[in-house]
């Protein structure tokens, strides 16, 4: 018997733009908890969240100050045990993010660092060279990756300069890692979303990096930020810990280049999952998309693992606003949700994806996301994409939340993309994403772990069900077979450009 997320639905909750509870303007546990019927009418089977525990959230919890507390923004312990016993009660397990390549500026190893030099282990402290930082590494937010403290020494963050990055190198870093997989695991946890999986080992001799490109989504095969082989070390003492719970899984965020390196990760004593992003990463053009499925599948097979697939996070541009926005982004959108829940293996949808969200334009005075201040307002950063859900009513905040005056702003024409009004129109992006989980879950012709291409973007799976993607510009046949759903009107039969459609 395959473990459950071999083949699982996640659903990606960004805790601060979910539901608001308290009314202050901030989603919370138990606005999850509140909102769990709504996710079990979806069918989804997991949930992953982002990180909840104790932040003064500069990077809106990824920078964390106590591993092993929830963060009084989001509720406590208490809150957390609720939504997770409410969750398991519909079938629904819940996994949270791990953040073990750095911890908030704010965390008491950091504040005990700064006081007392010879207590700097724990993090990455260097003298510089004269004036200058020790090398010429940058942050993947902008900037230098290395920031001087008043006594002279320089300490190491790849992100922002509140999330110091942790000396893997110290014992206590490990001792402190194993506690706290085992105090949320203990807790019913279900397992973790690990961040930066690639970043935690840095290249011994710190060497310069090339300047190139730098990003969250880019980074070079000879980067020495990333992906050095005593990762893997890592990863094999988490696994050992996880072992301990043979029902919980990881699944690592891993950027690196070539499916030999992401195999790596992948290894039967490391993680279980790893996320593929090329399906982010694909314009809506056939050759791209069906390059991002092999490569996904060939990544996976040659790990042994299962394939992962999503068209979006909270790090990147909504898929309806990258597909062109409008709405032909919303028809690409509602294709490529087909697409994705065709293949084999597990599915990550992000909140909103199921409502056709598309990025919201937002004024500069609201962006919070450091990227924006790191990168000398150049890069607006990712609070586009990050925009609380719409649930109800006509106007903002939609139900989100009972104040105005909400973290940020929702669009006020946003309203026809409320949950209230899509569960009433049965060709909602909302409705055909109920009916795609379903059949998904339902249906033996879902079965099967590859696919056979029996058409430039048309795939068979070993179980029959055929899918077929038009990413042209003029209809074409459809396959022969009984029509399961389409993602938009036939057009004379045909399947219209920018249309999905599902046939047994
Ligand atoms: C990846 C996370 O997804 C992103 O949101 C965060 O800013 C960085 N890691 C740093 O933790």
């Amino acid at each position: 018997m395959s473990q459950w997320w071999t083949r699982a639905v996640f659903y990606q909750v960004y805790p601060r733009s979910f539901a608001d509870s308290n009314g202050d303007g901030v989603g919370d546990l138990d606005g999850i908890a509140d909102r769990l019927d709504y996710l079990a009418d979806l069918g989804v089977q997991a949930l992953w969240l982002n990180p909840v525990m104790v932040s003064p959230m500069a990077d809106h919890g990824y920078d964390v100050a106590d591993p092993r507390d929830v963060d009084p923004l989001f509720g406590d312990l208490d809150a957390l045990d609720r939504l997770i016993a409410a969750a398991h009660a519909r079938d629904i397990k819940v996994t949270m993010d791990l953040v073990p390549n750095h911890t908030s500026s704010a965390h008491p190893w950091f504040t005990e660092a700064l006081a007392d030099p010879s207590r700097r282990d724990r993090y990455i402290f260097r003298d510089g060279v004269g004036d200058r930082p020790p090398n010429n590494w940058l942050s993947v937010f902008g900037g230098p990756a290395w920031t001087r403290v008043p006594d002279g020494q320089w300490y190491l963050h790849l992100f922002d300069s509140a999330q110091p990055d942790l000396n893997w190198d110290n014992p206590e870093v490990f001792d402190d890692i194993e506690k706290t997989l085992r105090f949320w695991l203990d807790r019913g946890v279900d397992g973790f979303r690990i961040d930066v999986a690639h970043g935690m080992a840095k290249s011994p001799d710190l060497p310069d990096m090339a300047l190139t490109e730098t990003g969250l989504l880019r980074s070079r095969a000879d980067d020495p930020r990333f992906d050095n082989d005593d990762v893997h070390e890592i990863h094999r003492f988490i696994r050992r810990v996880l072992d301990d719970y043979p029902e919980a899984v990881t699944v690592g965020e891993i950027w690196v280049h070539g499916n030999e390196q992401f195999a790596k990760y992948l290894r039967s004593d490391e993680l279980h999952l790893g996320f593929s992003f090329r399906l982010v990463q694909a314009d809506f053009d056939a050759e791209e998309i069906r390059a991002a499925i092999d490569n996904g599948l060939a990544a996976a097979a040659l790990a042994g693992a299962a394939p992962t697939w999503t068209l979006s996070n909270h790090d990147v541009p909504r898929e309806v606003t990258r597909y062109g926005g409008g709405a032909r982004g919303v028809a690409r959108a509602r294709a490529m949700a087909l697409v994705m829940l065709a293949l084999p293996g597990s599915v990550f949808i992000y909140n909103g994806s199921e409502l056709g969200l598309p990025d919201a334009d937002l004024p500069d005075e609201v962006l919070q996301d450091p990227v924006w201040e790191r990168s000398g307002r150049t890069e607006r950063g990712r609070d586009g994409a990050r925009v609380p859900m719409p649930w109800s009513g006509t106007e903002p905040p939609f139900g989100f939340s009972s104040s105005p005056d909400t973290w940020l702003p929702i669009p006020a024409d946003w309203a026809p993309l409320t949950v209230e009004r899509q569960l009433a129109d049965p060709d909602s992006v909302l409705a055909l994403y109920r009916r795609a989980i379903g059949l998904r879950a339902g249906r033996t012709e879902f079965d099967g772990d590859d696919i056979d291409w029996i058409g430039a973007t048309t795939f068979r799976l070993p179980g029959g069900l055929i899918c077929a993607l038009n990413a042209g510009t003029t209809p074409v046949a459809l396959p022969a077979g009984e029509v399961l759903l389409v993602s938009g009107p036939l057009v004379g039969g045909k399947l219209a450009p920018d249309t999905a459609a599902w046939l047994v």
